[in-house]
Formats: structure tokens, C-alpha cells, sequence
């Protein structure tokens, strides 16, 4: 029996089914990181087309944490009412929205600053002081301040990818010699630093993190990694891991390690570090990204146990109303991943939709 269609519980938050749509950054917002009224109609339309539980696209939690042009902020009062109007619009269509809190570290520009120095493709870093580090630690905590104070029904600290949490995490960006750096207890301090912020902020609301299962670095955050920090997070308290995959320094023919030995979990990229870490964590509440396309897989996923939630973002451009979608009898998403949505000429720079015809 699938549970796909059933409601689910995280912590004190009720979602009508297991699908939630993975943070999805758009290029819309105005130069202060204000969302506008092209946000509010496509997080009303998500929320109209039955997705359980959506993530806000990622927000700046400061200014000098903004990942590209066009990203929202939630480093300002100023930002608030606008995220109010969208909160709601979500809300009055029975929708849940989190907000996905965010530093772009080494990745701001001009100013790129991370744990250590750090050069990329022909740019590089300096390393923040003690100061900014607990800086951006109380960033986080004032940003999930204003994700109550507009609506939301929780934040979502993003782990993962390659920015701040995640280059700290990572013995591939993080090379520092004090407690910021070194073991992997040291390297998980500032991601357990801004949980405790953020926590003391939220009380009881919902905190959620996406993280990596895997950086696919050769000398980068691993999966033994994941599984100790997944664990060291979920007896803090996270209510729920999103379980994703590719941080600074990644190279393609590492990802095949992440699947799955079973070929009805093949098209997700992830399934395989995923069950580590699920089996190390039960029974906090998990969600898995990546992949997922087929309404059988999605089952199969949830009903063996892999995962709670079943969590996409792109096929959510092409379809928002996914969700009635497949509990009307469709059986397989129609996004196609060719990532024309995501590619280096339309980020930053094009709405957010699908160029599929
Ligand atoms: C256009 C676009 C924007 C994205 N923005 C974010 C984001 O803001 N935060 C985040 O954690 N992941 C972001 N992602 C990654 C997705 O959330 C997701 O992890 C990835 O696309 C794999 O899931 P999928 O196979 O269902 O698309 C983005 C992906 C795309 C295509």
C-alpha cells in the first residue's frame, strides 16, 4: 500500500502528501533581493497543483552572501512583505512553504571570502575571520527570525552544493588549522553553530537542511562524512534531511558512486549514499532529490522505506501541477532533465520556465 498520496507529519507541521518541491532559485528578484508579484503567481501555482511541502528557492541571509543576480534575500526587513504576499498565496491554497536559508561564500562576488583561500577557474577567495564566521552564524539565526515574521512554516538550512555550510564541511575548500577546520568534527561546527542559532530563533517551527551525500571531490566531503554529520544533526533535532549530492571541486565519473544497487532505483542519482544515511538516522524524517521521474519509482521509494518525501525540482518547472497530475493517472513526469532551465545561457538571466517546446 503507497503512502505517496497520504498526508505526512513534520514535527508539528501537517503536508497533505510526500511530495515536496525542492528549492528552485529563479533570477527575478530586484537589486535589494526583493521578490515581486512573478514569484507570488508561480508559488500560488505550485501550491494550487497539490505539492505537499515546497521550498522557497534559496534566500540570502546576507548581503555579502548572495550567490548571482536576480537571487531573493531574507537579509532585510525591507524583503518581508513581499515574502508575506507569497506566503500567503501559498497558505490559501492549502500549500506549506519553508524557506531555504543561504551564504554563497567563496561564491559572492566581489567580495568572495570562505573558510580558507580558495581558487576556482580563475578566481579566488579569502578566508573569513573569526568575526564574519560568527557573523554569518548570526546572519542565519536573524534570517530565520524574518522567515517567522513572513509566514513561513519553517526554514530549510541549504547544506549543500558548494556554498558556505557546505565549503566548511568540505576538506577539498576548508584547509583551516583552527577549530573552524581539520577533523570533521571541527569542519561540522559551523553548520551545528547556525542549527543552534536558527533553532533558538524558530523554537518549536520546523528546521530542515539539504545535504550532500557526497561532494564527489577526490579530497572532498564524503559519504562516511555525511552519514556522521547526518547523524550528529538529526540528534540535535532537524526535523527532516533532504539527502542531496555535488560541491565545490566535483568531477562527473565520481557521482556513479552514489547509486543504487537495485535497477528500479536507477534513475536517482542519489539512492545509494541515501540508504547509508537513512539507515543511520531513523527515524528522522527524510527526503531524497534527484532524479526522480517515474510514478512507480516514487512509490517503490517511499513504500521500501528509502525515503518520506519524494522531492523534485525541475520537472515541478515544466508541471507545476505535478502532484494532481499523477494522482490523476499520469504516470511519469514530462520533464526531460535536458536542463535548459538551469544552463549557463538562460541562469541568471531568463524567467524561470521551461524551454522544452
Ligand atoms: C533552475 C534551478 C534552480 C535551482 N535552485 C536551487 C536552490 O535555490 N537551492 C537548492 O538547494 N537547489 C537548487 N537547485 C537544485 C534542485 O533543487 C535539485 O536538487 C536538482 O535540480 C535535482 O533535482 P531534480 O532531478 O528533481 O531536478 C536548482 C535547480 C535548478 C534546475
Amino acid at each position: 500500500m503507497s503512502h505517496l498520496f497520504e498526508s505526512y507529519r513534520i514535527r508539528g507541521l501537517s503536508l497533505r502528501n510526500r511530495f515536496m518541491r525542492s528549492a528552485t532559485t529563479s533570477y527575478w528578484a530586484d537589486e535589494e533581493g526583493i521578490v515581486k508579484d512573478a514569484h507570488v503567481r508561480l508559488y500560488r501555482s505550485l501550491a494550487r497543483g497539490g505539492v505537499g511541502l515546497i521550498v522557497k528557492g534559496h534566500l540570502y541571509v546576507a548581503d555579502n552572501g548572495k550567490a548571482h543576480t536576480g537571487m531573493a534575500g531574507i537579509s532585510s526587513d525591507t524583503q518581508i512583505p513581499m515574502l508575506r504576499k507569497l506566503t500567503d498565496a501559498v497558505h490559501e491554497q492549502g500549500g506549506r512553504i519553508v524557506a531555504q536559508i543561504n551564504h554563497a561564500g567563496v561564491v559572492h562576488q566581489p567580495d568572495r571570502a570562505g573558510p580558507s583561500e580558495y581558487s576556482e577557474g580563475g578566481w579566488t577567495a579569502r578566508e573569513m575571520t573569526v568575526d564574519e564566521i560568527e557573523a554569518a552564524i548570526q546572519a542565519y539565526g536573524d534570517a530565520a527570525e524574518r522567515a517567522m515574521q513572513a509566514g513561513f512554516d519553517g526554514v530549510q538550512i541549504h547544506g549543500a552544493h558548494g556554498y558556505l555550510v557546505s565549503q566548511f564541511l568540505s576538506r577539498h575548500v576548508n584547509r583551516r588549522t583552527d577549530r573552524w577546520g581539520g577533523s570533521l568534527e571541527n569542519r561540522m561546527r559551523f553548520l551545528m553553530e547556525v542549527y543552534d542559532e536558527v533553532r533558538g530563533r524558530v523554537g518549536n517551527e520546523p528546521v530542515l537542511i539539504k545535504m550532500n551525500c557526497d561532494d564527489f571531490s577526490p579530497d572532498g566531503f564524503t559519504v562516511d562524512d555525511s552519514v556522521k554529520a547526518a547523524v550528529a544533526i538529526a540528534k540535535k533535532g532537524i526535523d527532516l534531511i533532504e539527502v542531496s549530492g555535488g560541491g565545490r571541486g566535483q568531477q562527473e565519473a565520481l557521482r556513479a558512486r552514489a547509486r543504487h544497487s537495485d535497477p528500479a532505483l536507477a534513475d536517482l542519482a542519489f539512492a545509494g549514499h541515501a540508504s547509508k544515511i537513512r539507515d543511520a538516522t531513523r527515524p528522522t524524517p527524510m527526503a531524497l532529490v534527484y532524479g526522480f521521474r517515474k510514478l512507480d519509482t516514487m512509490r517503490k521509494a517511499v513504500d521500501m522505506g528509502l525515503t518520506d518525501m519524494v522531492s523534485m525540482s525541475r520537472p515541478f518547472i515544466r508541471e507545476p501541477d505535478l502532484v494532481e497530475r499523477l494522482q490523476s493517472g499520469q504516470r511519469e513526469v514530462s520533464c526531460i532533465r535536458c536542463d535548459a532551465c538551469s544552463g549557463s545561457d538562460v541562469f541568471g538571466k531568463t524567467m524561470l520556465r521551461c524551454h522544452l517546446e
